[in-house]
């Protein structure tokens, strides 16, 4: 298939946060993607910061006349809030200065912004989540009659192998899982951009400094945003090279064929005292296999589980053709 002909119509939902805002930078230039909005959640920091961190950026980009943003929950669904200052920094964006903003917010929540573009839209729109899944959860439960309309929801998040923020969860699942139950009982196709993949897209001081190379002020600002990254994701994790997390969403809705993904069911743990927001991914089918010990819990009890398979995760990236996307996407500035 290669690059997208048709532009797709996306809703981008997000809590810059570094590596969402070089996912609002790919989305909004680029020309395989019809940007809708960017709706703003609470996640990497508060609801307060990733909004003028989402504001900042939009504005960097000079591509948001008239593209809507609106800030949303700041809280999550059930759980305590929990924040990712260790990597993002206080701001939620530390590194790079912004002049004053010139993008301003829309005056509805974005929940209802996300109601809104969904209902009016006489197509459906593809939902790119890439931070915890409140405003996604809670704009399903307030207005069930949206779901029709989503095309696919191509989500950065969750994990079949190892978490980030505990041994089992990734960050935005472990954020609001009640929320990410909402999303992944909702019935329409995920793609789950998770830590397994994520983790193969590192932004190498190599890809940085051909990004850099471009000389246009977004592929200035990316350099300058993975600079702080790149210290905290060493130090946290002692990765070498940060993990593109966010921008992996952006790559596969540009051109799927840089990820190699499996279609599998993906439940989230609501209960588990060392499980609480993992996904938990059936690798194997294991559970659509019938038999003696294997009996599915049916019906529609407290918590609805998916019928069967409901999300197709990504297992595996081509590093060179995902940065050939991020490049080609901040050639796009000119
Ligand atoms: O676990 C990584 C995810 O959590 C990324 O989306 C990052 O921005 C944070 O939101
Ligand atoms: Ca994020």
């Amino acid at each position: 298939m290669g690059i997208r002909s048709k532009p797709v119509k996306i809703i981008h939902d997000c809590d810059p946060g570094h590596d969402d805002a070089v996912a609002i930078l790919m989305a909004a230039v680029h020309p395989a993607i019809d940007l809708q909005a960017v709706t703003v959640v609470a996640g990497n920091q508060t609801l307060e910061k990733t909004v003028r961190n989402a504001l900042n950026i939009c504005s960097a980009s000079g591509r948001f006349s008239d593209i809507p943003v609106a800030a949303g929950m700041s809280r999550p669904m059930v759980r305590e809030q929990v924040v990712a200052g260790d990597i993002h920094g206080e701001s939620g964006l530390d590194g790079p200065v912004f002049d004053e903003p010139d993008v301003g917010l829309d005056p509805r929540h974005a929940v209802d912004l996300i109601i809104d573009l969904l209902l009016d839209s006489d197509d459906p729109i593809t939902i790119v989540p890439t931070g915890p899944l409140t405003n996604i959860g809670m704009a399903i439960r307030k207005e069930p009659d949206i779901v029709e309309k989503i095309e696919r929801i191509v989500l950065m998040g969750g994990a079949y192998q190892h978490g980030n923020v505990t041994p089992s969860a990734e960050f935005n699942i472990y954020a609001d899982p009640e929320a990410a139950h909402v999303v992944f009982t909702c019935g329409r196709p995920i793609v789950m951009m998770g830590l397994d993949v994520t983790r193969k897209a590192l932004a190498t001081p190599a890809m940085i400094a051909r990004v850099r190379s471009l000389g246009n002020p977004q592929a200035i600002l990316f350099a300058e945003m993975m600079e702080f990254f790149a210290k905290s994701q060493k130090e946290v994790f002692g990765w070498e090279s940060p993990p593109l997390h966010d921008p992996t969403c952006m790559a596969w809705l540009i051109d799927p064929e840089c990820f190699t993904t499996r279609l599998m069911r993906v439940e989230v743990e609501l209960r588990g005292a060392l499980t609480y927001g993992r996904t938990s991914c059936d690798v194997f089918g294991l559970e659509q296999q019938a038999g003696p010990g294997r009996e599915l819990y049916e019906g529609g009890g407290p918590l609805a589980r998916p019928s069967g398979p409901n999300a197709h995760v990504a297992v595996d990236v081509d590093f060179d053709r995902f940065w050939s996307v991020v490049y080609d996407s901040f050639a796009f500035y000119g």
